[in-house]
């Protein structure tokens, strides 16, 4: 098994992050045999695809090493990394772009929300994003992606792209790149804005409200629940219940995928009860499970250099690995490198 994921260094890692990816990197990881191995990195050269302050990426790049192993990502078993250190990612992306299809990537929602109505002034690293991101997980013969549902669409167009690659270009019986499956977690795979039920919880929302960061403190996790949208209603006991309540239904998940319970459990203790009850002990379960998440980050992030060598060691073992591929992609394509 390789297991291979990534996220972007922009702004701090949020509970939607955590419950949907992050959290089981960390199980993955911990539950790996001898032959398997993960590979985790940091999309710096995903971040550049939308406006940046280049001094913020760079420190951004760090805290997230950071923020990455307070959640548990340990750097001796699990390859830690950022892209911008394993340049084989960007070469294989552009080898790939002669497989991606424009009308494959015209379809990807993501494109078409950050593009907005402005597609003719996006960036054309915005629009060919998805190749990139594909380049990133068929680079390590990838068999298992850990995501949140929102990448869905994306593993979905790397899997074309691997398939198509494999038909114009290797024989049937020698494919040249493994099929990556997603692993989205049956719960927690969308975490909702504490804002707007209708809106995924997002680094990019300008409301700090509208999500929980892994460094907030204890009161401003209080606060945010306190102000989360709810409904006048109380609890119902039934999942079904919950059907047209979607602010309702995202904070019974979040504290169901926090506590290691289903939702009906969840209203099992809780149904009857209004949002005045339900809210506390939610933040309270908040505090407690991010309390020694954030107590590790802040140690780790003040020691930039070992963050520094993390990454380089990471990334040393990652350019081996991207390697043998990348030189058998070039090989296939009828591209002479002596
Ligand atoms: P990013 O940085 O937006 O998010 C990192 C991970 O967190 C998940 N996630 C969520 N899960 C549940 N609820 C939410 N509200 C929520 N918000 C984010 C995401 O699904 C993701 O798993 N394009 C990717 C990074 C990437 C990548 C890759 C991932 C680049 N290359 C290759 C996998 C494989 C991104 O921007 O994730």
């Amino acid at each position: 098994m390789r297991i291979v994921s990534g996220v972007q260094p922009t702004g701090n890692l949020h509970l939607g992050n955590y419950l949907g990816a992050i959290r089981n990197w960390v199980r993955m990881q911990d539950d790996l045999d001898q032959d398997s191995e993960c590979l985790f990195f940091l999309a710096d050269m995903h971040a550049i695809s939308m406006p940046h302050d280049p001094a913020e990426l760079r420190k951004g790049t760090l805290e997230m090493a950071a923020a990455l192993i307070a959640c548990g990502i340990d750097p001796t078993r699990s390859i830690l990394f950022n892209q911008a250190q394993v340049p084989q990612h960007a070469e294989l992306q552009w080898l790939l772009t002669g497989t991606a299809r424009m009308g494959w990537l015209n379809r990807m929602t993501q494109w078409k929300d950050k593009a907005g109505k402005n597609r003719e002034g996006a960036s054309v690293a915005l629009f060919s994003y998805p190749v990139l991101q594909a380049a990133d997980v068929l680079l390590y013969q990838t068999t298992h992606v850990p995501v949140g549902e929102d990448q869905k669409q994306h593993l979905e167009l790397a899997r074309d792209i691997a398939q198509k690659f494999n038909n114009d270009f290797c024989t049937e019986d020698a494919p040249l790149f493994t099929l990556p499956d997603p692993y989205i977690p049956p719960q927690a795979a969308r975490i909702m804005s504490l804002r707007d039920g209708s809106k995924k919880m997002s680094k990019s929302d300008p409301s700090e409200m509208s999500r929980i960061e892994l460094a907030d403190d204890a009161d401003t996790i209080m606060k945010k629940v306190k102000k989360a949208k709810s409904d006048p209603d109380a609890l119902p006991s039934e999942v079904a219940g919950l059907e047209d309540r979607p602010e309702a239904l995202n904070l019974v998940t979040i504290y169901a995928a926090l506590a290691g319970q289903s939702a009906e459990e969840v209203l099992a203790t809780f149904g009857g009860q209004g949002f005045g009850a339900f809210k506390p002990a939610l933040g309270e379960l908040m505090v407690e499970t991010l309390a020694p998440i954030s107590s590790r980050f802040r140690e780790l992030v003040g020691d930039r250099e070992a963050l520094d060598a993390i990454l380089a060691r990471g990334a040393a073992l990652a350019r081996e690995r991207a390697v043998p591929t990348l030189a058998a992609t070039y090989d296939a394509l009828g591209l002479v490198r002596g």
